[in-house]
């Protein structure tokens, strides 16, 4: 019998109404960025755990923009990185020549991840990668990461919830959440 996805958090990090107040200020600073003359907003959206931020960002901007999807992966089923990144989904525009890019990612942690996905973009000619993270555990950080549009600093500990999964599971959550350690044997 299936539990229901509640059981399995410790606490509630950022509520619905949190993440839409942190959501509509990142907009406007994304809005203000990029509304400068000669901008070409390009956003990427990092699969899987982005794609609610994502939805719920673009929304607010009240710019001409595309949208596209890169899906990256260092993780295995578990909660540690483990360095060895590797592109699944690359981007369907192929020429970005013409492009200021937006990278949206759901968490940034070891950095890893993003240090992979923002050097690979950097090296195709792009007028300007910028990345913008809901999440950021500083803490956490092996490669060091320059982030333009930042959500909210957390602490070292694994959250689930608004896109965020531990093994595929919780994406579904509305709320961000911290896990119970004992469901992922912590
Ligand atoms: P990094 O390469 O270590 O920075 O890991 C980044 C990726 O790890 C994120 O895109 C998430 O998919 C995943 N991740 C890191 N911390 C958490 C967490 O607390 N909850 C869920 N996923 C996480
Ligand atoms: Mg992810």
């Amino acid at each position: 019998m299936a539990e229901t996805n509640n059981n399995a958090i410790k606490s509630v990090l950022l509520t619905e109404k949190q993440l839409d107040e942190i959501v509509t200020r990142l907009a406007g600073e994304i809005e203000a960025h990029y509304s400068a003359p000669g901008k070409n907003l390009l956003m990427i959206c990092v699969l899987k755990g982005s794609l609610i931020f994502t939805a719920d960002l673009m929304r607010k901007i009240n710019l001409p923009m595309k949208v596209d999807f890169m899906q990256a992966s260092s993780y295995g089923s578990g909660t540690v990185s483990c360095g060895n990144v590797k592109i699944r989904l690359d981007l369907k525009e192929k020429d970005l020549s013409q492009y200021d890019i937006l990278v949206v990612e759901d968490i940034l942690d070891s950095g890893n991840t993003l240090s992979f996905l923002l050097n690979y973009l950097k090296e195709r000619a792009v007028r300007s990668v910028k990345l913008c993270v809901l999440l950021n555990k500083p803490e956490r950080r092996k490669i060091p990461i320059e982030v333009d549009f930042e959500g909210a600093k957390i602490a070292d500990e694994f959250v689930v919830g608004y896109g965020l999964d531990y093994n595929e599971q919780y994406r579904n959550l509305p709320y961000v959440g911290i896990l119970k350690p004992e469901v992922y044997g912590g």
